[in-house]
């Protein structure tokens, strides 16, 4: 079902559930002032995923692809966490089980104050060697160089998944066990088509959890969704909060 309210299903959902888990994408932290990669204003409508974020391209040109990820921390350390991110952290409160599956890296959940993250395409606030595997939190760096291992010399690249490249398959794993136990799925601000990271909402859709879809518009997987609310995630999930809120201090 579409709708722009919260129906009454969604209040007797939320009523019941003990565990929600939310499914996040680049679109939670738009409002934040970090670009969406698809979509009109999208990093990959200006730039080629394939000159930059990848293996072989980092080969290939280290401080071209060192120089675009230190752009994005510079947007990413220069903003903060929106009302939606404040939203689901206050979820906690409410719920024996909150979890946040991202397909983020910019760490505003973190930064936001939630518990449980699963952070399936990495973290650009860290960073490891390419030989030696050793992190890196903070580098120093001149922005247009890549730095080196102090114990190796290796490239130093960020720690986050770039295509063609595996997604850490703990927290992969451990993501898939909280898909299939949660009651609530709320999926945010995600076109879902990145695989497999889209097979999480999947996962718990076939294990009986309520599918709810937060986005400005509709994707390619709303017809999977049980109720897709179209709008801003930094209003929607305020208000959804509230209710939760009020619903709570009734009982
Ligand atoms: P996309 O850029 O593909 O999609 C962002 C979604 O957010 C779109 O569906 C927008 O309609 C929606 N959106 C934008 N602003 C919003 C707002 N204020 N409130 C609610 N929704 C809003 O981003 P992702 O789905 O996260 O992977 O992209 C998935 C992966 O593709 C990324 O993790 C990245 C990218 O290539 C890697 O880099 C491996």
């Amino acid at each position: 079902m579409q709708t722009s309210s919260i129906n009454i299903e969604l209040i007797s959902k939320l009523k019941s559930a003990n565990k929600i888990l939310f499914f996040t994408g680049a679109g939670i932290s738009a409002e934040s002032g970090i670009p969406t990669f698809r979509g009109k204003d999208g990093i990959w409508n200006k730039l080629k995923p394939e000159e930059l974020a990848n293996f072989n391209a980092f080969l290939k040109n280290p401080d071209l692809v060192w120089e675009w990820y230190q752009y994005r921390r510079k947007i990413v350390n220069e903003t903060n966490p929106n009302k939606g991110h404040y939203a689901i952290k206050e979820f906690e409160n409410y719920y024996k089980e909150v979890n946040v599956v991202t397909q983020n890296v910019d760490n505003l959940h973190r930064r936001a104050g939630t518990k449980n993250i699963f952070e399936l395409h990495g973290n650009i606030e860290r960073n490891y060697c390419v030989d030696c595997y050793k992190n890196f939190d903070n580098v120093e760096s001149d922005n247009s160089k890549v730095p080196h291992c102090k114990y190796c010399g290796g490239l130093i690249r960020p720690d986050v998944v770039w295509f063609g490249e595996m997604l850490p398959q703990e927290i992969f794993s451990e993501a898939e066990q909280k898909a299939k136990m949660c009651d609530i799925c709320f999926v945010v601000g995600t076109t879902g088509i990145v695989y497999p990271a889209a097979y999480i909402p999947m996962i718990a859709k076939e294990n009986g959890a309520f599918l709810v879809e937060i986005n400005l518009n509709e994707t390619e997987i709303s017809d999977k969704m049980d109720l897709s609310l179209f709008g801003k995630s930094g209003e929607i999930l305020p208000l959804i909060i509230t209710k939760v809120r009020e619903m709570k201090l009734k009982n």
